[in-house]
C-alpha cells in the first residue's frame, strides 16, 4: 500500500485524495496545465468575466495614490505578487513606479513556470530598467521563503485569488501571511464583490463555453496524464452562485452511473448518475467581510480602492499590532 502511494504523481495523490471526499473534489491548481492556462487567458478576454477588466480600472485610476502608499519612508522594497500570472494588470504598476523612479525589485511567485517565464520574457522588454526575482512555488512555500529578507516587503495577492479559499481558509491564510509581515510591509488583496447574481454567474457561465472548457479540460488533464477514460460528452459543466453566501462554485456532473477506469492507478472510479466532482470555488466578499477577515488576520484597513461600478476592490492592509 505504502510503496504503491509512493510511485503516484502529484497529480495522482491529487485525484485520489479529492475523489476519496464526499462529494468528490480536484484542487483548482488542476485548471493550470498548458492548455489551462491559455483556456484561462482567454476568460480574462471575454466580457462576461468583468473581473480583469475591474481591476485594470482600478490600477490605472488608483496608481499615484497606490504608490504613495507603497513609497512610505522611501525605502526601497521588495513588491512580491503572489499568483503573478501573466502580470497583464501589474503591469500597469510597475510602468508607474519605474517611470516614478521608485526603488524596488519585484517577485512574482507562480505555480505555473511557463506562465512565469513568459512574464519574465515579457516584463524585460515592456519595463526596461525592472530588477525581477521570479520565483517557481505554491504560494506557502514563497511565504517562507521571505520570511527572512531584511527588505520591506509589499505584498500583492490580486486577482479572483483569494477567492479561490473558501471564507475559513481565506483567514488561515490571511494570518499565515500577517504573520511573515515586520511592521512596515503592507499587503494588497484584490476581492470580486457581491452584485447582481445575474451578473456573476454569467462570469462563470458564459454563452460561449469558454468556462465549460476550462472546466472539462480537468478531464482532459486526467486522460492524458493518468491514463483515465472520462468520455467527455458524459459530463457536463454546472456553475453555481449563492447570493446569500456570496459562493460560486463549480461541478462537473456525470450523465450516468459510469465506471472510469485510470491506468495509472490501476483501478476503476466509480460516478452515480447526476454525481458531482466540484472543481472550483469563487467567494465574493462585502465590505462587512472583508473587515472581518482583516481583524481575525490582525491587519488593518489602510485604504479601499474600487473600480467605476464598484464590482471589485482592491483593499491596502497593514500590521495592526
Ligand atoms: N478561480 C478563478 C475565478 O474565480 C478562475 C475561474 C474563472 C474559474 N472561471 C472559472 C475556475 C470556472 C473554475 C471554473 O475567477
Amino acid at each position: 500500500m505504502v510503496t504503491a502511494a509512493l510511485q503516484y504523481s502529484a497529480v495522482a495523490q491529487a485525484v485520489v485524495a479529492g475523489f476519496a471526499r464526499k462529494p468528490k473534489r480536484l484542487p483548482s491548481w488542476l485548471f493550470y496545465d498548458e492548455t489551462g492556462d491559455k483556456i484561462f487567458q482567454s476568460i480574462m478576454r471575454m466580457p462576461e468575466y468583468y473581473l480583469t477588466g475591474c481591476e485594470y480600472e482600478i490600477l490605472q485610476m488608483h496608481k499615484t495614490a497606490l504608490r504613495e502608499h507603497l513609497v512610505a519612508d522611501g525605502s526601497p522594497f521588495n513588491l512580491v505578487e503572489l499568483g503573478a500570472g501573466d502580470g497583464f494588470k501589474t503591469e500597469i504598476l510597475l510602468h508607474h513606479l519605474t517611470d516614478q523612479r521608485v526603488s524596488f525589485t519585484f517577485s512574482p511567485v507562480d505555480v505555473s513556470q511557463s506562465v512565469l517565464s513568459q512574464l519574465v520574457e515579457r516584463l524585460d522588454k515592456s519595463v526596461p530598467g525592472l530588477v525581477i526575482h521570479p520565483i517557481h512555488r505554491k504560494y506557502h512555500d514563497a511565504l517562507d521563503f521571505f520570511a527572512g529578507d531584511a527588505l520591506r516587503k509589499v505584498i500583492l495577492f490580486m486577482g479572483a485569488n483569494i477567492g479561490n479559499f473558501t471564507v475559513e481558509e481565506a483567514v488561515s491564510f490571511t494570518k499565515s501571511i500577517s504573520a511573515t509581515m515586520q511592521q512596515d510591509d503592507q499587503l494588497l488583496i484584490g476581492f470580486d464583490l457581491k452584485k447582481d447574481p445575474r451578473l456573476i454567474q454569467a462570469a462563470y457561465d458564459d454563452p460561449h463555453g469558454i468556462t465549460r472548457d476550462f472546466n472539462m479540460n480537468l478531464l482532459v488533464r486526467l486522460n492524458r496524464e493518468l491514463g483515465a477514460q472520462f468520455q467527455l460528452d458524459q459530463f457536463r459543466h454546472y456553475p453555481y452562485y449563492d447570493p446569500e453566501s456570496g459562493m460560486t462554485k463549480s461541478y462537473l456532473v456525470s450523465l450516468k452511473a459510469q465506471d472510469v477506469y485510470f491506468e495509472a492507478l490501476e483501478k476503476h472510479v466509480h460516478f452515480d448518475r447526476w454525481e458531482v466532482i466540484h472543481t472550483e470555488v469563487s467567494q465574493k466578499y462585502d465590505l462587512e467581510m472583508i473587515q472581518q477577515l482583516a481583524d481575525k488576520s490582525g491587519l488593518a484597513v489602510v485604504e479601499v480602492f474600487y473600480d467605476c461600478k464598484h464590482y471589485f476592490c482592491d483593499v491596502l492592509l497593514a500590521n495592526s499590532g
